[in-house]
């Protein structure tokens, strides 16, 4: 058990795994003993962002961004230190000392804001359950007239708020204070200068999040008129949207057992599906599909099969198209994206690749009306043949090919499908789909085949740029002093720190970042016994330093080049690196001296006298470093 806060931060150290804490908004796929991703911290086309297990640490490639899994969480939830170890310290069970316990601050608050949220979705089920309010009766109608019993109602805990001002705050105002309340978005501030309840006269849906923890509400309007028809509760210190989707908590293990989800637009498509029978289905809450949303649903689905279930109409077409890119935007680069292979089938259980299916059944309703018009078995049999994304989209494009008729109508309209063949990247299935799609259109399919050639070359990505060195002025000089740094960091030698240390005496370091690193390696080196100990706790010391954590991944991954030498060529490797130092150093000096000498003024004897001097010491130098 922990006692003190640096025991705490160690345990918590030990027990988190990188990879599993990127994975939980990364996409990661294995290659050799480094996990590849997407980078989270910028846009990113091809997997730049490297986790390595055996070191703790994460490194982008491409924007620089780099740490362990702390940092990791303190950047994607925008948390501070303190606040990241103290909810680790909640999930791990361990004790946070006194001395650290936060003074009311933000865990008190949330915790207070999940009761309020759960006390108030209790309340308002209630109400409804028993008909105590005003609009109950009314609510209760309009629920069964969309086929939703009492057992619906108690599964998803449906419940109604009065249309009078205060029915909540009055019942709440009790237990929690105007804060809580007001930051769970539960009350209002009132012209007047009171509260009010923010929902009222609806019809409340609750939103659980994964854990089943009660975080926001979804509120639908009951009457005729009624503006908006969904009032949502904005993002929260509990809710935050784009990270949440409804139905998750019910719908995880059906997710899991079929190995696949489906996206639809409602709640009330979500609740009438599940309902009937359909568990594997989620919606977001009144926002569009996010890359967040999709990297959550893959931590589910190990295939990745997602099914969008959107609206027939235009503005769910968009949706299809925009959820769709979403989707392929988190998985592309990690290997083939199945969703264009038609042989692959997902119980593969290929944890790197997603397909991508579309239901739209032709009668245009949204899954809510279908399910409950049609039938749940109808819906079924959608969803068993539920086209690819790319057969969905290639077919909408071939119904429309009567409505073209002259040569130009028909050149324009079929340049339309070329964008759409070009994403398919297997080149088997690029060409039976170029075989099919000529036929259909009654053109050469060499035409359609080298229109989409030149299309991919137009469109081909330019290659990003790699930014390896972190510290700007990268100069050979320092560039050899981080080398040097590096060795340290060398895992399994036989040589101690401090016999490390005592090869490099003589060298002073002159980069502010490097002298800050080798400073704090020098006070790390007698508390860690070895390079894991001495990396962790790096990171800690550099928390609030990025420059020199961001200089950390350069380092591990140097010292990596050290690795398996004999003592010796280890010893050799030093002395190396500190005689390319202080030549480098003598050539800088020179350099310096050099403008120097060049700038005196000849009539002036004290500077005629320093010129002397000058030259007496270049020749020294440059003696000296032709001797290194
Ligand atoms: P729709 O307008 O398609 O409604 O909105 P719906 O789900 O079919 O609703 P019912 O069946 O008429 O009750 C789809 C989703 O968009 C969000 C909600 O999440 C809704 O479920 N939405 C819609 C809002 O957030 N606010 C709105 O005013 C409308
Ligand atoms: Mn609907």
């Amino acid at each position: 058990m922990a006692n003190t806060w640096d025991e705490l931060i160690q345990e918590i150290k030990s027990r988190l795994d990188i990879v599993e804490v990127v994975s939980e908004q990364v996409v990661l796929k294995k290659r050799g003993n480094t996990y590849w991703g997407l980078c989270p911290f910028h846009k990113d086309k091809h997997p730049s962002f490297a986790v390595t297990p055996s070191m703790g640490i994460y490194k982008c490639f491409s924007c620089g961004e780099a740490g362990d899994a702390i940092k990791f969480i303190m950047k994607t939830k925008n948390m501070d230190f303190k606040d990241v170890i103290i909810e680790l310290a909640d999930k791990f069970g361990l004790e946070v000392p006194k001395s650290h316990k936060t003074d009311g601050s933000t865990k008190e608050l949330k915790d207070n804001m999940l009761m309020a949220t759960t006390v108030a979705a209790e309340f308002y089920h209630d109400l409804l359950l028993r008909e105590k309010s005003d609009n109950a009766k009314m609510a209760l109608d309009y629920l069964t007239k969309r086929g939703i019993g009492t057992d619906i109602i108690k599964k998803f805990h449906i419940g109604v708020a009065p249309k009078s001002y205060s029915t909540l705050y009055d019942e709440l105002r009790k237990d929690f204070s105007n804060e809580v309340l007001e930051k769970a978005g539960l009350i209002l501030k009132s012209e007047k200068g009171g509260f009010i309840d923010r929902f009222r006269g609806r019809i409340i849906i609750p939103i659980q999040n994964e854990n089943g923890e009660f975080v926001a509400f979804g509120a639908r309007a009951l009457e005729e008129g009624q503006a908006p028809k969904y009032l949502n509760s904005s993002d929260s210190l509990i809710y935050n949207k784009s990270r949440l989707l409804y139905g998750l908590y019910t719908a995880k293990e059906a997710i899991r057992k079929e190995d696949a989800v489906i996206l639809m637009e409602g709640y009330f498509d979500v609740i009438s599906s599940q309902a009937h029978g359909i568990e594997n289905c989620v919606a977001s809450c009144g926002t569009s599909l996010t890359a967040e949303h999709v990297r959550l649903l893959s931590r589910y689905t190990k295939s990745r099969r997602i099914y969008l279930s959107f609206d027939t109409d235009s503005a769910g077409q968009k949706a299809t198209a925009r959820g769709a890119s979403v989707i392929k935007e988190v998985f592309e680069g990690l290997g083939d994206i199945k969703q264009f292979d038609e042989s692959y089938v997902a119980t593969n259980n290929d944890k790197y690749s997603c397909e991508i299916r579309v239901i739209a059944p032709p009668e245009g309703k949204d899954p809510d009306e279908f399910v409950r018009s049609v039938g749940a078995e109808a819906y079924k049999m959608y969803i068993e043949n539920a086209p690819l994304f790319i057969d969905f989209r290639i077919d909408s494009i071939l119904k429309q090919k009567d409505n073209y008729k002259t040569p130009q109508e028909r050149a324009q309209y079929i340049s339309s499908i070329i964008p759409v063949l070009c994403e398919i990247k297997n080149t088997i299935i690029r060409a039976e789909y170029i075989e099919s799609v000529s036929q259909v259109l009654g053109i050469d399919s060499s035409v359609i085949k080298s229109e989409v050639e030149s299309y991919e070359r137009a469109n081909s990505p330019k290659p990003e740029r790699i930014v390896k060195n972190v510290t700007k002025s990268n100069s050979i000089l320092q560039k050899a002093q981080k080398n040097l740094l590096s060795v340290f960091l060398v895992p399994d030698n036989h040589f101690s720190f401090a016999q490390i240390n005592e090869m490099m005496s003589d060298v002073a370091f002159d980069d502010k970042i490097l002298i800050i690193v080798k400073s704090t390696i020098d006070k790390s080196i007698c508390t860690v016994n070895n390079v894991k100990e001495l990396i962790e706790h790096l990171y800690t010391e550099f928390v609030d330093n990025a420059e020199a954590q961001a200089l950390l991944p350069e380092l591990i991954e140097h010292a990596q080049s050290y690795r398996g030498l004999s003592d010796e060529e280890f010893e050799n490797a030093i002395h190396e690196m500190i005689a390319k130092i202080n030549k480098c150093k003598h050539i800088e000096e020179a350099k310096n001296n050099k403008e120097l000498y060049k700038g005196i003024d000849d009539n002036d004897p004290e500077a005629l006298k320093l010129q002397i001097q000058l030259r007496d010491k270049l020749k020294k130098i440059r003696q000296k470093s032709e001797m290194n």
